[in-house]
């Protein structure tokens, strides 16, 4: 699976978006290390903090479905770059340090960074 194979995956899960309020359609896809691909979009509500973006959507199908060890996640905003919110960071720091985080205008543009490049020193017990 490549990183423009993702980025895609990510785009087309974006139409799944429930986004109403504020019309930014996320989507996101995650990539196992064994290879298996869990997308998620952002769902958004009438009570907005009751939000959950596509990223944590993504991780918490992942996590319950019992995968644990993650390679990549590409996460497209309206078709384009979509950087992970600082509660996202946070959620898959718990599990994925190490993770690769692809986003980009498209998907001939795309620029990664690790989880902990956009985290530096992320919280952990
Ligand atoms: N959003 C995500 O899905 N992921 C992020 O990392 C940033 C923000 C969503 C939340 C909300 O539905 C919309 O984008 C605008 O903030």
């Amino acid at each position: 699976m490549t990183d423009k194979e993702l980025f895609r995956m990510a785009v087309e899960a974006s139409e799944n978006a429930y986004a109403p309020f504020s019309n930014f359609h996320v989507g996101a896809a995650l990539l196992t290390e064994d290879g298996k691909v869990f997308t998620g979009v952002n769902i958004e509500n009438s009570s907005y903090g009751a939000t959950i973006c596509a990223e944590r959507t993504a991780m918490v199908k992942a996590i319950s479905e019992g995968a644990r060890d993650f390679q990549s996640i590409a996460i497209a905003g309206n078709g384009g770059t979509s950087w992970p919110c600082g509660i996202c960071r946070q959620f898959m720091y718990e599990f994925c340090p190490d993770i690769r985080v692809i986003s980009g205008e498209n998907e001939d543009e795309l620029k990664v960074y690790t989880l902990k490049e956009l985290l530096p020193e992320g919280f952990k017990l």
